[in-house]
Parts: C-alpha cells; structure tokens; sequence
C-alpha cells in the first residue's frame, strides 16, 4: 500500500482545532479507501512556535515540512504577537515555509454551495451556482521585493515596501492558472493594475504573451483590480478562473469568501514545489479561539484538495466535497454560517462528525 508522509502545523488561534476535524476526516478517508496510508507529524508554527523556540519556525519543522509529502496547516497569528518585530512574527513564519517550498501558486476556490446560498450577504440570484478558482502567485510581488523596511530617512519615518515580478515569475504562475482554465470553463481573467504599476504592466503583457503562444484555446481577458472588486460583487458569474498577483490575490480572495457566505467555507492549496500546502484561507480567528465553535469546514475542504491536487486521488476528495454538501443540506449550520430560526447550530467538533458519517455514507454508494 502507498504511503503519503504529511506534515501537519496546526499553528495558532483556532488552528489546532479545526485541524483536529480535518485529520479525523482524512483518517476515515483512509479508512474506507483502504488504497493509501497516511502518516502524519506534528510541528508547530507560528506564535505556538515563537513561545517555545523564539522563531515561527525552525529549521527542523522546515526540513520535516521539505520531507513531507503534503503540508496541511491551521492558521497562524493572532494579537498576543502583534508586538513583535517583524522577522519573528507568527506571519513570517508562513511566509518563509511557501517561499522555501517553492509554492509559488495559491489556488484558492470559491464555491457556493447552495444549501448556503442564503448565507450570503448577497442576493440569491447573484451567488447561486457559483464556482470560481483564483489563482494567486504567491512567492513574489510586494510580500518579498526588496527594498524593505521602515527607516528614518533626513529625519522623516518611512516605510517601504517594492512590488517586484520577473517574467519568468509571472510565466510560471500564468501556465499554472491557463491549464486549470482549460480544464474548466476555458476562460480566463487576470488581474492587474496596468494603469498605474510597471509590475502590472509586465504582468499584463507575459500573460496575454503566454496565453497567445501556448493557451490560444483559452479566452484571456484583463481586468483592473479596482474594477475587478466592484465586478466580483455586481456579478461574480462573469469569472470562471482569475490570476492575479500575491497581494490582490489576497485581498479579492477574502472578498470572493463572501460571495459563499464565510470566510470560514474557503480551502487553499500551495503547489508548484515538490510537496503541497493546504490550509484554508481564513486565519486565526483569536476572538473565538478555545470556544468549539470554528467552521472546521475550511480545513477539511483543504484535505480534499490534498487528496485531489498532492495525491491525484479525486474521487477520495469528491467524498469530502460530497458530505460537505450534505451536512449542509441536512442544515448543519457553525455560528458564522447560521441564520436565526434555520439549521441546526452546531460547533466545530460536531460539524467535523457529521462530515465523517457522511463521507462514509457516500462511500458505500460506489
Ligand atoms: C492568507 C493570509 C496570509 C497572507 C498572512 C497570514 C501572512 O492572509 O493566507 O491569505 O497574507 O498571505
Ligand atoms: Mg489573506
């Protein structure tokens, strides 16, 4: 039987505890399958790291992440480590682990499932059916470029921070985005800030380049990303897949939650290195850490793009996708994706029990 190492870092906040569904889901996975072993070990990362070792992350907890098959991580940060400088803080941490795997594409879904589609705060009409993939480059652009810091500068305090893209950066995210995009609905919008950053204007013209030479199958158009948040709200049917650069992609993927109801629903993979990292796209959550009451449901959608995109086992995912769909529409509900007077309101590790009855419900029905 196959075995997949996995290195799990459940971090800080609500991480552990929505990581403990997960792995209790990917453990009846594995149970059912019956075709592959999981073996998992934990680290910790983040402010859980900083208070035991002084660092978000030590080289030990990189290398077994760099021995790992798959990475599957909770969340990190949280206010208790606010205060810190900048090279230890909880965020540094994952942001060193994505640079140092070489993960340079976040694929980040947003799909409504409709047992949710009154959850959102938007019209029912607006958010029914949709199923939207952004894919975010993740190792470059403002997060990394260089220079960087806050200096005193003929007496006056400045920060700086440089937004920085090489065409083969933006090539190898752009093949990445067009081969899902033919895959899917063969549309493509990439995103940028042509009008007014040089970056933008690279990246504009590598993608359209990219797509000419190698996708001419794949309808490419561009948007703004001004424009782009205003659209995804007015009509978010329009976008079937959307690249776009590591900080826009941050910033519209936490808006594109919003169109399935909560950022609590969102699931992400990392790839482009030799193992994934899947995490969901929420963080820490402090203000309900410790209360049992976390949307686990990110995390285990996260196992199942571990399953379908790190271990090429898609209908072990589509189980998980499928209970997900059914625990919702048997009206489950955690606090962030509860209305009054509908579904029944259950905390994060009831949520992840009724997954796992229904991953084996599904199962049977081979
Ligand atoms: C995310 C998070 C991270 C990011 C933080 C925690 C560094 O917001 O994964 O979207 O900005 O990439
Ligand atoms: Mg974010």
């Amino acid at each position: 039987m196959a075995t997949k190492k996995i290195c799990v870092f459940p971090g800080d906040g609500i991480g552990p505890e929505v990581v403990r569904e997960a792995l209790a889901v990917l453990g009846t996975v594995e149970k059912i399958s019956g075709t592959c072993r999981f073996e998992t070990e934990k680290d910790l990362l983040g402010g859980a790291s900083y208070d035991v070792h002084g660092v978000p992350m030590t080289d030990r907890a990189l290398a077994l992440a760099r021995a790992s098959d798959a990475i599957l991580l909770g969340a990190v940060g949280g206010p208790k480590w606010d205060v810190l400088p900048f090279e230890v803080r909880p965020e540094r941490g994952l942001l060193t682990l994505r640079r140092e795997l070489g993960l340079f594409a976040n694929l980040r879904p947003a799909v409504v499932f409709t047992p949710l589609v009154d959850a959102s705060p938007l019209r029912r009409e607006l958010v029914e059916g949709i199923d939207l993939m952004v894919v975010r480059e993740l190792t470059g652009g403002i997060y990394f470029g260089e220079p960087r810091g806050v200096k005193t500068i003929d007496g006056v305090e400045t920060g700086t921070n440089t937004e920085v893209y090489t065409r083969p950066e933006i090539e190898r995210v752009a093949r990445m985005a067009f081969d899902l995009a033919r895959k899917r609905t063969g549309k493509i919008t990439s995103v940028d800030k042509s009008n007014v950053l040089e970056s933008s204007v690279l990246w504009r013209k590598v993608v359209s380049e990219v797509g000419a030479k190698e996708y001419p199958d794949v309808a490419l158009s561009h948007m703004l990303v001004d424009n782009c948040a205003m659209q995804l709200i007015r009509n978010p049917r329009q976008f079937d897949v959307m690249v776009t650069t590591n900080l826009f992609g941050d910033i519209l993927t936490d808006e594109a939650s919003m169109i399935t109801g909560s950022i609590g629903m969102l699931p992400s993979a990392s790839l482009g290195g030799k193992a994934g990292l899947f995490e969901p796209i929420h963080g820490s959550a402090p203000d309900i850490t410790g209360r049992g009451v976390a949307n686990p449901l990110a995390t285990i959608l996260s196992v199942a793009m571990m399953l379908k995109y790190g271990f090429d086992m898609p209908a072990e995912a589509a189980w998980i996708e499928g209970a997900v769909e059914r625990v919702l529409a048997e009206g489950y509900r955690t606090g962030d994706i509860h209305r009054e007077g509908e579904g029944k309101r259950v905390g994060t590790t009831e949520m992840g029990d009724r997954v796992r009855d229904a991953v084996q419900k599904l199962s049977q029905k081979r």
